[in-house]
């Protein structure tokens, strides 16, 4: 019965293919960010990772962390943490005071304070304990669970993991297609991403990795059919639209046969994207996070802001104005 409600209620099961996901990034994926990306074309995002332990002991920090608005939906929780029965506290807290769509497992991370800690990728080895660890989550929740594994650890590999948990009923694998060996810029296999979707075709399977525009993404969905989507990370900063892109680049085909009148193919992503259709991105996405989080939001706003002006004409002079604001309204008469 549970089983059979968790497929109903389950919104990765409803989306047209293929799924383009806003990858999690602590540090990043805030709400206002995630709120902008959904709007420009991703299908689901993901939180910044939160960690099991912190919700275990002293939430109220946490929970502010991952709190959503009704927008960013379908909206997914990343948990990280190594303790079992810190997850399953963790998961419960999260469905029935966050409420989002779905929580997902972190067994990708390398960064050394949490792999360092046994969390993480740290865990794809450890066979008993990640099978403890994602029963405790989904025992304790109704929500749709996924995870997020790299290709490899050492000698354990991606398909290895997913053999060893493929039996619980999470629903969505996010596979960085790097291993941990690979860090943030080694090679990326997502031939390793479509063996996994090909023998387990019940599990929804996303590939990430270096997909950093809308052409490389049309080339790995052309490469690799089988997989159900993509996760995309560094390749949204400052450029959120990269999902809306790709979904446009995907309907080229149909709109190549059949021109619109004038000639002009409106969803060429780079007509569209100007500067000024730009500029009101970046002040919706300073509203946005100043609505949020107040006078913290402008300032963590600086490192999307950078990442916006890249390649706009007077581009370091924008940034150095931009870096400087300390008010909403600041930041919209520079972008004036
Ligand atoms: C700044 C930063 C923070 C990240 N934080 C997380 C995180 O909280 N959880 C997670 O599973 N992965 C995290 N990642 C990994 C990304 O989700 C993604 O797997 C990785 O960056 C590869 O994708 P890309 O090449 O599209 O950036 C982070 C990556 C970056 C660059």
């Amino acid at each position: 019965m549970t089983e059979k409600l968790k497929l109903v209620n389950n919104f990765w099961h409803k989306f047209k293919k293929p799924i383009l996901a806003l990858a999690p990034m602590a540090g990043i994926t805030d709400s206002a960010f995630r709120e902008i990306c959904r709007r420009y074309g991703a299908d689901v995002a993901y939180s910044e990772m939160a960690s099991v332990s912190a919700l275990f002991f002293k939430p109220q920090r946490t929970l502010e962390l991952v709190k959503f608005n009704k927008n960013e939906r379908p909206y997914v929780v990343q948990l990280f943490g190594k303790d079992p029965a810190h997850f399953a506290k963790a998961t419960k807290i999260i469905s029935e005071k966050v409420k989002p769509d779905g929580i997902d497992i972190n067994f990708g991370c390398p960064a050394k304070k949490v792999f360092g800690h046994g969390s993480g990728c740290a865990l794809m080895p450890q066979k008993k304990l990640a099978r403890e660890i994602i029963s405790a989550v989904c025992e304790n929740t109704k929500l749709p669970v996924s995870i997020k594994i790299r290709a490899g650890v050492g000698k354990t590999t991606a398909l290895e993991f997913v053999k060893n948990t493929a039996d619980f009923p999470y629903s969505a694998i996010m596979i960085h297609g790097r291993t941990y060996e690979g860090g943030f810029s080694g090679p990326v296999y997502f031939s390793i991403c479509e063996k996994i979707k090909k023998m387990f075709p019940d599990k929804i399977v996303l590939a990430n990795g270096g997909i950093n525009s809308s052409e490389d993404a049309i080339k790995i969905l052309q490469d690799y059919p089988s997989l159900d989507g993509l996760g995309i990370a560094r390749g949204a900063w400052g450029r959120p639209w990269i999902f809306e892109e790709i979904k446009n680049l995907l309907n080229v085909g149909v709109q190549f046969i059949e021109p619109n009148k004038s000639g002009f193919d409106e969803s060429n992503p780079y007509e569209k994207y100007n500067f000024p259709k730009i500029k009101k991105i970046m002040l919706l996405h300073a509203k946005l996070i100043h609505k949020d989080k107040g006078k913290r939001g402008l300032f963590e706003i600086r490192k999307h802001m950078a990442w916006y002006v890249r390649g706009f004409p007077g581009a370091s002079e924008l940034r150095r104005k931009l870096m400087l604001a300390e008010s909403l309204e600041e930041i919209k008469k520079i972008l004036k």
